[in-house]
């Protein structure tokens, strides 16, 4: 039986703990046939743990999506596991406490400058380090948060968020020539470590129990997951510059 991500090569950034997304990413990209490779950021020997509970035990190479170092010398230290890439997953968010639960007045340029690097302009550098791998038919998938409004206690991570929604819309003006894709999945609220970070949190998931049509798992990473499988396969050949909600429903409603 064919499998959808048969043959693919994958670059998957962004575990931590096995409720991260990405782990549900790498499980399902796994078992759908894909080689997987990881990146780890900080407790290297923490991923490299989580990364042995994987169907298949994968390769974990460090990466500090800010350092330009380790940007440079990513594409080589992925060519020592696979050969070439054809999708790569940005899967990274993180603000200091000041930029969110309700210090938008408050939080310093310092702080915001964090955010932004690492949640937005961190996606245009993953991209463009995996370039000399990737070729016509790539896909790059990132996570998103609904940024079209403002969420109580998000903050500046939803300033960060529509910052990179657009970047995503601009990667995929500028890699489309070669034929590479650039989306997003806008999950609804899951009990990650990021999200355990973000004080008053629970706000969002009180309203997605509520109000999601479809109703909403918030320890169930496995839906958000498979919308990214999805598009780092054949299957949305012609989609780019798109947000796909995983949501149960939920942004479609009025207020
Ligand atoms: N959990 C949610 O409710 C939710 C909802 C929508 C979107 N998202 C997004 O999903 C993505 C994954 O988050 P998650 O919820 O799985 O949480 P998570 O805490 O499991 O993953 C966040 C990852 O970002 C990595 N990271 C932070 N700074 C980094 C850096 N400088 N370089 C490289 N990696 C770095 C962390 O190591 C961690 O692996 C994020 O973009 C997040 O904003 C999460």
């Amino acid at each position: 039986m064919s499998v959808l991500l048969a043959g693919k090569r994958l670059l998957i950034t962004g575990i931590i703990t096995d409720a991260s997304i990405a782990f549900s990413v790498a499980k399902i990209a796994q078992e759908q046939g894909a080689s997987v490779v990881l990146t780890g950021y900080g407790r290297m020997s923490l991923v490299e743990r989580i990364a042995k509970r994987l169907p298949t035990p994968a390769p974990v190479i460090e990466l500090d999506v800010t350092n330009p170092e380790q940007l440079a010398g990513l594409s080589d230290k992925v060519r020592e596991h696979v050969d070439g890439l054809d999708g790569v997953v940005h899967s990274i968010g993180f603000a200091p406490q000041s930029c969110l639960g309700g210090g938008f007045l408050d939080a310093p340029w310092e702080d915001v400058a964090t955010a932004v690097q690492v949640s937005t302009f961190s996606y245009k550098s993953l991209a463009t380090a995996c370039l000399p791998l990737m070729g016509s038919g790539g896909s790059v998938v990132g996570l998103t948060f609904d940024a079209t409004k403002a969420w109580p206690v998000y903050d500046w991570m939803g300033v960060a968020k529509a910052g990179l929604e657009s970047a995503s819309r601009y990667l995929a003006l500028h890699l489309g020539k070669q034929g590479i894709r650039s989306n997003l999945v806008s999950a609804g609220p899951l009990r990650t470590m990021a999200a355990k970070s973000i004080p008053g949190f629970e706000q969002f998931e009180d309203a997605w129990a509520d109000r999601a049509p479809l109703g909403w798992d918030l320890t169930d990473t496995e839906p958000t997951a498979r919308a990214v499988c999805a598009l780092l396969s054949d299957w949305f050949p012609a989609t780019t510059g798109e947000i796909i909600h995983v949501d149960g429903g939920y942004h479609a409603l009025g207020a």
